[in-house]
This record gives C-alpha cells, sequence and structure tokens, in this order.
C-alpha cells in the first residue's frame, strides 16, 4: 500500500490538488518515510515535509503552531492537502492543523501504528493536548482516505502492539460479539500478540475493526450528549473512565494509554459483574482476551482512594454526572450513570481488577 500510496490518494483529492505536506516524525518518516513521498511524487503531486518530534508530549498548540506556519510558509492552497504519516499522535496533530488550515483542507491518514490502525485513523475525532489534559482542544475533521499498510507493523515495539491489541479486544467487547471472537481468535491463533501482527489474518481483522469503528461513527459523528443507547459513539470510551485516572495517577509514565484501557476494561468488567448486568462467565471471557493482548504493567501498587478521587473527576463527564460504559454481554455496553454504583463496589472492583494475574 505503501508503494501505491500515490495512486490511492489522488483519486480522493480535489481535481486542482497540486500539493501535499507530509507530516510525520523522524523515527516514521525514517522507516516509511521515503517510500510514500515517492508515491506520492510518482502520481504527480509536488511534496514536502514537515516533521514533528515523537510521543504524546509533542501533540500541542505550540506544534500545531509550527506545522500550520509550515504549511503558510508552503502556500498551500484550499485544494491541496495534509498527508498524516504515523501512529495517533501524529493523526491527531496533522489532522487539526487540516481542519483549521485555511478552515480546513483535504487530509489523508497513513497510520503505522496497530491503535491508529483500528482506531485513531477512523472517526475524523482531530486535536491537541493543552496544560488541563488530553484532547482538549480539537475539532472533528473527517480524512478523505484512509491507507493502511500493515507490513508497519513489523517494526513497532512489542508494548505499543500490547496496546494496540486491547483498543482491539475493546471495541469488540463494547459493541460486537462476532469482532470480539474475530480478534481472540487471531491473537491465540496466532500465539500471542506480535505474532498476530504478522499474521496473514491481521489485514482482514483491521479491516473488520474500521468497519465497526466507521459504522459507530457513522450513527453517532458528534458524540451527541443525550445518547445513551448501545449505538451511542460513547461506547467506544469502554474502559476509559479508570484509564484516564491510571495514566494521570502515574503522570503518563506507566502506562501506554491502550494499556490502562486494558486494565480500565477489567475494572469496568468487575463493575458489571457486581450491579448484575454482566455474567461471571461473560466476564472470564473479557479477562482472557485482555490476558492475551500481552502484559501490562501492574497497577496494585497504586493509591486505590486517589484513584477513585481521579476517577469523579473524569472530564467525559455530561451535565456534571460520570457515565460509566459498563457491558450487558460481550459486544453489548450499557451506559451507566457514576452514582448508580455504590462506592463500595467501584472500590472492591479496583482492587479485585488489579490483582486479576494478567
Ligand atoms: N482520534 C481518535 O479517535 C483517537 C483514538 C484513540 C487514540 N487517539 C490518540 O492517539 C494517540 C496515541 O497513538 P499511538 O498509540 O499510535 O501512539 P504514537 O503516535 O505516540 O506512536 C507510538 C510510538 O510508535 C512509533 N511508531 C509509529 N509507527 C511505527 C512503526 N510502524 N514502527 C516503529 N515505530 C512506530 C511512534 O514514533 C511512537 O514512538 C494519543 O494521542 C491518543 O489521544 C486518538
Amino acid at each position: 500500500v505503501l508503494e501505491e500510496a500515490g495512486d490511492l490518494v489522488v483519486p480522493s483529492l480535489q481535481p486542482q490538488a497540486r500539493k501535499a505536506v507530509l507530516i510525520s516524525n523522524a523515527k516514521v518518516f525514517g522507516l516509511y518515510g521515503q517510500t510514500v513521498s515517492r508515491s506520492l511524487k510518482r502520481a504527480g503531486l509536488e511534496v514536502r515535509t514537515f516533521l514533528i518530534g515523537d510521543g504524546e508530549r509533542y501533540k500541542t498548540l505550540r506544534t500545531l503552531d509550527s506545522v500550520l506556519q509550515f504549511l503558510s510558509s508552503e502556500k498551500l492552497e484550499r485544494t491541496d492537502s495534509v498527508v498524516a504519516l504515523g501512529g495517533g499522535v501524529v493523526g491527531d496533530l496533522a489532522g487539526f492543523a487540516a481542519a483549521v488550515y485555511l478552515r480546513g483542507v483535504d487530509f489523508v491518514q497513513i497510520p503505522t501504528t496497530l491503535l491508529a490502525q483500528i482506531d485513531s485513523s477512523v472517526g475524523g475525532k482531530t486535536g491537541v493536548n493543552t496544560v488541563a489534559g488530553k484532547n482538549l482542544v480539537g475539532a472533528f475533521h473527517q480524512p478523505s482516505a484512509v491507507l493502511i499498510d500493515t507490513s508497519t507493523l513489523e517494526t513497532l515495539p512489542r508494548r505499543e502492539l500490547t496496546a494496540g491489541w486491547c483498543e482491539a479486544v475493546k471495541q469488540g467487547a463494547a459493541g460486537d460479539r462476532d469482532l470480539f471472537d474475530s480478534t481472540v481468535q487471531l491473537l491465540r491463533g496466532a500465539g500471542g500478540p506480535l505474532q498476530a501482527a504478522s499474521n496473514n489474518g491481521v489485514d482482514r481483522l483491521i479491516a473488520k475493526q474500521c468497519a465497526f469503528k466507521a459504522r459507530i461513527v457513522e450513527g453517532d459523528e458528534r458524540e451527541a450528549a443525550d445518547r445513551n443507547d448501545s449505538g451511542s459513539r460513547k461506547i467506544l470510551n469502554f474502559g476509559h473512565t479508570s484509564a484516564h485516572a491510571l495514566e494521570t495517577i502515574t503522570g503518563y509514565r506507566r502506562f501506554r494509554h491502550g494499556e490502562a484501557v486494558g486494565l480500565g476494561m477489567l475494572v469496568a468488567g468487575e463493575i458489571s459483574k457486581g450491579l448484575g448486568l454482566l455474567d461471571p462467565s461473560e466476564l472470564e471471557l473479557l479477562q482472557e482476551a485482555v490476558r492475551s493482548c500481552g502484559r501490562l504493567p501492574p497497577a496494585d501498587d497504586l493509591d486505590r482512594a486517589r484513584i477513585i478521587q481521579l476517577i469523579s473527576q473524569d472530564k467525559k463527564s455530561v451535565g456534571g454526572k460520570i457515565k460509566w460504559i459498563l457491558l450487558s454481554r460481550i459486544g453489548r455496553a450499557a451506559i451507566v450513570d457514576g452514582r448508580e454504583i455504590p462506592a463500595t463496589l467501584l472500590r472492591a472492583s479496583l482492587q479485585t481488577a488489579f490483582q486479576h494475574r494478567l
């Protein structure tokens, strides 16, 4: 796909498109940049490259400003495009730049992490972090095209794969039993998270994951505040309420986001069981699925009272109320008001989930 990127991208751009600004970071560009750049040029585009720093700490307004200045200095026009080559950080930031530059130019995603391939490249959420928190400034801006080359997963570090697999399990668990089963089957059948990423079946699974995400987004693109049904875009936040607290309490240093989501799903699963929503056998399936994603960092040493306090301040609250995404079964989410969850159950669920052997 990377070799053919130009021919694949051009039909989705405006007929007058002349220039493309390729945004990446040094690591990803070093691996795949020349291939993509050459291919875009062969398809007739003038290509300029801008590299941002590697990592979440560069997903800022300051980096956005430098990208926007570059687009201006290159005189990118309304009919031109921005191409993001990299993980979710590059995709979110480049997408936001494309959303606001000249009030919106075309934008193409070429995601190179598993998380970006199954999740962040699809759905049009773009943005940056501020000192107040993650993803607090952004825009909805749908990509004109998303090109996925799964061979890029071969160079991805193990933890990034585990984080991506956790998000893959999340999507199935929250909204599609068949997707959940296919994901677990690939992980088990291939013999582990690394092997699964290079298995022949990964292409089909990623396509299925994208189709699922697209289906949910089509039904609720802007994540309507008043929707609490199982088709709401909110269900994609399954596992995120405790994940955000875990990331915050460890200063974003211990967990990759997907790893924290892995643990967060176990917490939400325990709560679901405790409320009598989820059958214990379904919780076991969820636990096995999370385990098959690979080892997760420990969380049982963390201050649970502080985690509970952080959960109560979750930024995903609606009208000041915390909404938990729970499960009534694998593949069916239930959105529950935080006040319906007794404090004792929350405490016990955190304890049990974090002591679970992974
Ligand atoms: N827009 C959305 O809907 C959405 C959804 C989920 C997550 N996100 C965002 O995505 C971001 C996380 O994305 P991520 O997990 O892809 O992290 P990332 O972009 O930081 O990439 C992880 C690491 O892998 C490296 N890398 C990327 N591709 C590689 C490859 N093929 N080989 C070797 N190394 C490679 C990167 O340089 C980086 O060091 C977060 O900022 C999160 O907020 C957005």
